[in-house]
């Protein structure tokens, strides 16, 4: 059979590393899971690098991890990227439409996109990750979603912008380099989220996705199909942990063991009487605590995020107004009670947010901590093998073709030696 393609997403969360390796091969050109790894992250803060080592390492163990279980190289992916630092601005471009007849072919819609990125003046320490196109006009006719066809003379483009840092994109890729693979994406992480976890029905509506990670939060509006608004907020489900570290003066471990196991966000829904055992996690503790009291702490913190959403909603004035209403994903989803919160706050139907289905082996992607990853696969489906403004590979993919193989085998063992 022949070769397939393989797909690598690579997600550095602030909590935890995940890698997954998908294949498509086959008439259907299915893709298939076919290994994935998971590990603690370290290094990161907010979704930012701040120690390049350590999440060389911690990205090397979830690619090893996904490798042996795929049989195959992870030798570039489609990587994450979150941090408060991510910018949304809408910008313009305009071109005079190329043919004499005056028709729009791809040409030009290809040039107006050039042209918006020429055009936006970005200060030196910020770089431009993604321009999203969202509507043309041509002469006077405006809100036309696809030109190609149509006649006319002046071609203009609305779009959105998504920049990030520049020394903090720089940060991922020394770390991917130290990790022995290479970006072919970099991908914002609710861009990534949304990709795998709404539908297309969704984003015509009118629909917010809100990514609850570790340290941050992240956000990504659409609305007629495109990307409205999107934005990273420092604040994540780890709060939630600290709190209850504070509130019931014990260890962040135990407070992490004590909101997986116990936790609820709806604190009139757990009984005043009902007690937990803090002995049962660590054997020095002694307290008995309130479940109740446990649950109240959560539902506070939830409901500080979850405002902070509504302020960016309110930001687009789509504050309460989304049709298509708000999904949930990332770790901070699968928290019992977020559901009922976030109807709560948010005044909008809520739904988990669960990423598209792929085939192969695995259930343990069925998840909404897993939605970034896999959509970073279907991303980098989407858009082709590698994508410009990326250094082009480095030697391994210089090499003639007999010798690819044998490249992948040394960086495959090479990952191994890493210290
Ligand atoms: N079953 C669960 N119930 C409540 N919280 C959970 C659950 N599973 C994971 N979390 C929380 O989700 C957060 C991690 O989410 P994740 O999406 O993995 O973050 P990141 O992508 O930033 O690494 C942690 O704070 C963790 O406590
Ligand atoms: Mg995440």
């Amino acid at each position: 059979m022949a070769k397939g393609n393989y797909y690598v997403g690579l997600d550095i969360g602030s909590s935890t590393v995940r890698a997954v390796i998908a294949e498509s091969r086959g008439e259907d050109e299915v893709l298939r899971v076919i290994g994935v790894g998971k590990t603690p992250s370290f290094g990161m803060r907010r979704g930012s690098v701040v120690d390049i080592e350590a999440v060389a390492k911690a990205v090397n163990v979830a690619l090893e991890q996904a490798e042996r279980m795929a049989g195959h190289a992870a030798e570039r992916a489609a990587v994450s990227v979150s941090g408060a630092d991510l910018l949304c601005q809408e910008a313009l471009g305009v071109v005079a439409v190329g043919r004499a007849d005056g028709e729009v072919t791809e040409d030009d819609t290809t040039r107006v996109l050039g042209e918006v990125e020429a055009r936006l003046t970005m200060p030196l320490n910020r770089e431009i990750m993604h321009v999203e196109p969202r509507d043309y006009r041509l002469d006077d006719i405006k809100n036309i979603k696809d030109p190609i066809g149509m006649r006319g003379v002046r071609l203009e483009m609305n779009a959105l912008v998504v920049s990030g840092s520049a020394s903090h994109l720089k940060n991922i890729e020394r770390s991917l380099d130290h990790a022995g693979t290479t970006p072919t994406h970099l991908v914002a992480e609710p861009i990534a989220s949304a990709e795998a976890a709404l539908t297309l029905k969704q984003k015509e509506l009118g629909t917010v996705l809100v990514n609850l990670g570790g340290s941050t939060t992240s956000i990504a509006v659409y609305e007629d199909g495109d990307l409205l608004h999107l934005a990273v907020l420092p604040v994540g489900a780890s709060h939630i942990t600290n709190d209850i570290a504070i509130g019931l003066r014990t260890s962040i471990e135990i407070a992490e063991a004590v909101k997986l196991q116990y936790g609820t966000a709806v604190a009139k829904e757990v009984s005043k009487k009902e007690e937990i055992d803090l002995s049962l996690f660590d054997s020095q503790e002694e307290d008995m605590v309130s479940r109740h009291h446990v649950a109240e702490i959560i539902e506070a913190r939830l409901e500080e995020i979850l405002d902070f959403v509504n302020e960016e909603l309110r930001k687009i004035g789509r504050e309460g107004l989304l049709p298509g209403g708000a999904i949930l994903t990332g770790g901070g989803a699968m928290l019992p009670g977020a559901v009922e919160v976030a109807k709560h706050i948010l005044r909008l139907p809520v739904h988990v947010g669960y990423p598209k289905s792929l085939g192969g082996i695995l259930d343990e992607v069925d998840n909404p901590e897993f939605a970034t990853v896999i959509g970073l696969i279907l991303y980098a489906e989407k858009s082709g093998p590698g994508s410009s403004g990326f250094p082009a590979g480095r030697v391994w993919d210089k090499l003639p073709d007999g010798m690819q193989g044998v490249a992948e085998k040394i960086k495959f063992l090479s990952r191994k030696f890493l210290p």
